[in-house]
């Protein structure tokens, strides 16, 4: 649309947070319903009035910083393995233990929004398929349905504080006296009663593999396998973690082989010592040295560029020229990176009336992530941040051409 219509557009509320059973399902239900603003050029952003003029920049901003995920090759391939992971350990009825997945791969590419949206599309049929079959079954419960559980590790894992982390999604009250063989049993009857049957432990890689406790933590991780859910390990860099360091690869199957877990015996989980099975999966950044690998980097391009609200952006502005090789040099071809780059380039862009992405605008910003929220620095959640060429000290003179022409520099014209 390039005429000038705006939309009713309504301000986001604060960020659901998904650690709990309210919040996971909120985000859920709401994941797709942010409305981009409505595409236009300068000439038709100039006929609205100062109020609509406000009202569509801020719809802009929201836009910038509500970028949609987009399915990439190395996405693709991670939710091939889950989803078939995920329905066939749904649709078991035997009481054997379940494969498990873990997704690795370096900080910021994705894992944490990639596996929540192929689980919660798993429990978006999940649900549509018990309401097909059964819609009577038991009015006034299905607030306590939760397909999908996700947990995040807390950052000194230990076994007590893992197993309270899930109880919290579920809201289960805890009492500090509880002891770890309490703990699990609450832990398996808090799955059992909301019918999960995905247990995501995000960041697993926080427990770093040398402390006296992780061993035990990590023989709490394979009970947890035993509480008939598929378990979903997500962390930075899981084979050089020490987490798969008792593990046996069968290059047969290409799934890595645990050795039973202690808990589950003593606890009453179960009565055998089966080896636990998972996939390992690799979640890799974006690369650019073959063909293929390049028209995959253009193709993600132009899914990011089809997002943008700029008022004087030339078409393909990020897959033409040099732009594609810039933006792979500034991010690694790390989708969080090159998120963030354009995120701060379309503020930027819009705030000095340039109303479009240059490589001489983006040069000037920097990728700051010593204060994102939620990483951990020490767990190698926080990637190495390529630096623009005016950090490396080989500044060139800062494209000014299109400086003056915008908008917000020329006022509200
Ligand atoms: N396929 C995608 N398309 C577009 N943006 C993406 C995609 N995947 C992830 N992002 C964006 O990249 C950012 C980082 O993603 P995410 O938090 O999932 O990374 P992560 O690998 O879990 O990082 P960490 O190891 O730090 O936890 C998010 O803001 C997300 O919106
Ligand atoms: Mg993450």
């Amino acid at each position: 649309m390039t005429s000038g219509d705006t939309a009713p557009f309504v301000l986001p509320g604060p960020s659901p947070a998904r650690e709990t059973l309210a919040g996971w399902q909120h985000w859920r239900l709401t994941r797709r319903s942010f409305v981009p603003a409505p595409a236009m050029d300068l000439a038709a952003w100039r006929l609205l009035s100062p109020k609509k003029k406000t009202l569509h920049d801020l719809h802009r901003a929201a836009t910038h910083a509500n970028l949609p995920l987009l399915t990439t090759p190395m996405s693709r391939s991670v939710e091939r393995l889950l989803n078939g992971r995920i329905e066939s350990n749904a649709l078991k009825l035997k009481p054997a233990t379940r494969a498990g997945v873990m997704v690795s791969g370096g900080g910021y590419q994705g894992k944490t929004e990639s596996v929540c949206e192929v689980t919660a599309a798993f429990e978006d049929r999940w649900l549509a398929l018990h309401q097909h079959l059964n819609p009577d079954a038991a009015p006034g419960c299905r607030d306590l349905h939760a397909p999908v559980a996700y947990v995040q590790t807390p950052v000194t894992a230990k076994p007590k504080s893992t197993c309270k982390a899930i109880l919290n999604f579920y809201d289960t009250p805890v009492s500090a006296r509880m002891d770890l063989p309490e703990l699990i049993h609450q832990v398996a009857a808090s799955l059992r009663d909301h019918g999960t049957k995905v247990l995501i432990l995000d960041d697993i890689t926080r427990l770093r593999m040398h402390r006296a406790d992780d061993q035990d933590t990590l023989d709490l991780i394979r009970a947890f396998m035993s509480m008939h859910v598929t378990l979903v390990l997500i962390g930075v860099d899981i084979p050089g973690s020490g987490l798969l360091r008792e593990g046996r690869h069968d290059a047969a199957t290409g799934q890595w082989h645990l050795p039973a877990s202690r808990h589950a015996k003593i606890h009453g989980l179960e009565a055998t010592q089966t080896e636990r099975r998972f996939d390992l999966v690799e979640l890799d950044r974006f690369r650019y040295d073959t063909a293929p690998q390049i028209a995959a980097w253009l193709q993600h391009l132009c899914g990011v560029q089809a997002g943008l609200r700029l008022l004087d952006a030339p078409e393909n502005m990020l897959t033409t020229g040099t732009m594609p090789e810039y933006l792979f040099q500034r991010t690694n071809g790390v989708v969080g990176l090159l998120e963030r780059l354009i995120e701060d380039g379309c503020r930027e862009a819009i705030a000095t009336g340039l109303e479009r992405l240059t490589e001489g605008l983006l040069e000037d910003l920097s990728i700051d992530l010593s204060h994102a929220p939620h990483r951990d620095p020490a767990a190698g959640e926080i990637p190495d941040v390529p630096t623009n060429r005016t950090a490396r000290g080989t500044r060139r003179g800062r494209n000014t051409v299109f400086d003056d022409r915008g908008p917000a520099a020329a006022g509200a014209s």
